[in-house]
């Protein structure tokens, strides 16, 4: 029998369209489905329990104080498209994944910290919630797959995190993992895929002022398709590395294999740093669209973050940084 797989982020025919008709496309498909009121909920950026009328239980959060430090060059992007046209391979390999989405049960959660640290805790994402500095960021966001867009996200910077788990000296990196259940998570059955879905960043990178932990957008929770109940954003790496839906972060030595490095390394690797002047092997990376707006811009280093970030960088030169 003969299996098509996909060797990683691919730019199918839906990419190539411009969202607006693709997004048309989609509601139309919705508007001949019978009552199709609350299975559209997602498009709105709500939830499956906010569509049914139960508060998300860390709705008081929102919206938090933005923090004006992180002003953007560019507009932000319509909440109807951030949250409507999403990568989300545990629940498929199509960008339409809003409503396969609302099955992820994001209450009970619970975040481990473990490996290299002083004392291994679990805690209740809410009890986590309760102890960190909550606020708004305007970041760019680029996926690897030359698209991108810019979103008001709310959460807390990773330091808080890493400070709260206090790693010993030994740790040299932080590995994320993504939850593993294939029966709310149907993407997961495809098991040439090697779940869970992991990411890594070295320690200097998880404590950079710009590395966030995102628990909402648009001044509310995070909906289920952008990853709830908490995802990593690392503007200045492709979207790959902002790994969704997180329930462990282990503090290590060695650096973690991430699952795209263990499906695909020739293409995808740990540092996935933004550069417009080295592509991807099968696309350039020299433009992204931007969703909303039509034509392309031209893409920038590190998607922007330059001075935040390029100083983590000096001494690896010989490492594949841009990958
Ligand atoms: N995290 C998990 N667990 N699974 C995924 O498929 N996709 C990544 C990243 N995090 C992905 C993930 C990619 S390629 C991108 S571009 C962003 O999530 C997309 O985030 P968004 O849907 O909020 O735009």
């Amino acid at each position: 029998m003969l299996i098509k797989r996909k060797r990683g982020w691919e730019m199918p025919e839906r990419d190539a369209t411009p969202e607006a008709l693709f997004l048309d496309r989609r509601n139309l498909l919705k508007g001949a489905a019978a009552g199709g009121i609350l299975a559209s909920a997602g498009w709105f950026g709500l939830g499956r329990a906010e569509a049914a009328g139960e508060p998300d239980p860390s709705a008081s959060l929102y919206p938090a104080k933005a923090n004006a430090a992180y002003a953007l060059d560019r507009p932000v992007t319509a909440e109807k498209l951030a949250t409507g046209y999403n990568n989300f391979y545990e629940f498929g390999t199509d960008k339409d994944i809003v409503d396969r989405s609302q099955a992820l049960k994001i209450r009970p959660w619970t975040i481990k910290l473990d490996g290299m640290v002083e004392q291994e805790q679990t805690l209740g994402i809410d009890d986590l919630f309760k102890k960190m500095p909550f606020e708004e960021r305007l970041y760019r966001h680029r996926c690897v797959e030359a698209w991108s867009m810019a979103v008001p996200w709310t959460g807390f910077p990773l330091k808080a995190l890493v400070d709260l788990a206090k790693p010993t000296s030994g740790a040299k990196y932080m590995r994320m993992e993504t939850f593993e259940d294939p029966g709310m998570a149907p993407g997961q059955k495809q098991f040439w895929y090697p779940w869970p879905y992991v990411e890594g960043l070295t320690m200097a990178e998880a404590t950079n002022e710009l590395a966030f932990m995102v628990t909402g957008i648009y001044g509310k929770p995070l909906p289920t398709q952008n990853g709830a109940p908490l995802r990593l954003a690392t503007p200045w790496k492709y979207g790959f590395k902002s790994v969704k839906s997180i329930v462990r972060f282990s503090f290590v030595a060695d650096r973690p294999k991430t699952m795209w490095q263990t499906l695909a390394a020739d293409e995808y690797g740990f540092w996935a740093n933004v550069n417009p002047d080295v592509p991807h092997p099968r696309w350039s990376q020299a433009t992204e669209r931007f969703l909303g707006q039509s034509g392309r811009r031209p893409t920038l280093l590190f998607n922007g973050y330059a001075e935040q970030v390029a100083g983590l960088y000096k001494g690896l030169e010989g490492e594949k940084l841009y990958m």
